[in-house]
């Protein structure tokens, strides 16, 4: 599959393009997933952005439109939990008339999908992705931090089915955690028009406690699901697609793996990552990012705000998942998930 460069589109050092933004719309999660925001020692000691260190809904639809103007084409509104924010559907309405949104979707943990999903249907989402680590429902209350609950979730499944959406359901495993209950997980799904994809556990933030024991190879996971169900590889659907992709030869369905860990794939990404506050960063394990906030707030033009953003992006040579794969210790610190989105 070809690198679909555009002409006049900035390209970074590796000669990648920017196509793929991914916005995080706040900084709050309803979840406390251990391997993500964990709750320490010390409690739930997470600080929040005031409202108005958040970018407001204008400055996202300034910021996204002109980023499609340097080859972004596809949008994913992130958080923490992107449907915390109540009035993410006249947000979606806005940024699915930006011409040259080819595609917008939306991650979230589904707890509180069921009652919007037809809203954000109407309002133009085509695709959603939903964190779904077990369907075991004491298991799922332990990944959530104690604060999810599965009946909700498979509510919220039901309801974006109903509005017509096919979803990714993204199960991250870690082993001796919830790896034993992964054939539950694709079985569930098997027959529908969901595709699930397992991650493997990454060393994203600073505060999980990440090691490299924990985290189960795509390869062994591979080898026992083709043994319970026979599968055979697929095509990427585009360019630097993070998924690689399976169907079951029986025609139960496809499923994906994300092997960031054992098989990274810096050399296709095209990816940058808006920060609730206005921060730009250029990769998920960036130590740090370029803010937008004041140049949004104290009249830069949007030439000026697009000449910054390019030569962010001319200057760009991350490739951390390609370095972690050849160094022991995760380097350190880096921004927190819940804050650049996933
Ligand atoms: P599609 O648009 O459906 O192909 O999804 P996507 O793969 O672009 O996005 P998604 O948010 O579903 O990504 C799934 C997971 O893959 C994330 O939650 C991360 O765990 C991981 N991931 C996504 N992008 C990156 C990346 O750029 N680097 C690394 N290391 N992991 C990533
Ligand atoms: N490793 C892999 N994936 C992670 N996510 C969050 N933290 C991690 C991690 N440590 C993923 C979740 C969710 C998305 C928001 O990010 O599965 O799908
Ligand atoms: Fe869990 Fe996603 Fe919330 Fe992180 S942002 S705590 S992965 S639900
Ligand atoms: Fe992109 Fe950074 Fe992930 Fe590599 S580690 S794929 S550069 S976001």
């Amino acid at each position: 599959m070809t690198n679909p460069k555009g002409l006049n589109h900035p390209t970074d050092r590796l000669d990648r393009p920017i196509r793929d933004l991914r916005i995080s719309l706040i900084d709050r999660c309803n979840y406390r997933c251990p391997y993500c925001m964990p709750i320490s020692e010390f409690g739930d000691d997470y600080e929040f952005l005031k409202r108005d260190a958040r970018l407001s809904h204008k400055e996202i639809v300034r910021m996204a439109t002109i980023m499609v103007g340097l080859g972004v084409t596809k949008l994913r509104l992130t958080g923490g939990e992107p449907l915390l924010d109540k009035n993410i559907v006249s947000l979606i309405e806005r940024l699915a008339t930006i011409p040259g949104v080819d595609d917008l979707a939306i991650t979230t943990n589904g707890q509180l999908l069921a009652p919007k999903a037809q809203a954000l249907r109407d309002a133009g989402l085509k695709r959603i992705t939903l964190s779904l680590d077990s369907v075991n429902p004491d298991r799922f209350a332990q990944m959530s931090g104690g604060r999810g609950d599965l009946d909700s979730v498979l509510a919220g499944v039901a309801g974006a089915e109903l509005a017509g959406f096919s979803l990714k359901i993204n199960t991250v495993v870690q082993r001796g955690v919830n790896d034993d209950g992964v054939l539950d997980v694709l079985e569930y799904f098997r027959g529908t028009s969901h595709v699930v994809r397992l991650i493997e556990y990454m060393d994203v933030g600073n505060r999980n406690g990440w090691q490299r024991e924990h985290v189960v190879p795509s390869s062994e996971l591979l080898g026992h699901i083709n043994a319970r169900w026979p599968v055979e590889s697929l095509q990427p659907n585009y360019w630097g697609e993070v998924a690689r992709r399976y169907r079951y030869s029986d025609g139960g369905g496809e499923i994906g793996f994300i092997s960031s860990v054992t098989a990274p794939f810096c050399g296709s990404c095209h990816r940058a990552r808006l920060a609730a506050d206005g921060t730009l960063y250029t990769c998920l394990f960036a130590t740090q990012g370029t803010r937008f906030l004041e140049p949004l707030r104290w009249g830069a033009s949007d030439e000026e705000i697009g000449n910054m953003i390019r030569r962010v992006w001319l200057r760009r040579e991350d490739r951390y998942s390609e370095q972690r794969a050849m160094s022991e210790q995760p380097l350190l610190p880096k921004v927190e998930m819940h804050r650049v989105g996933g």
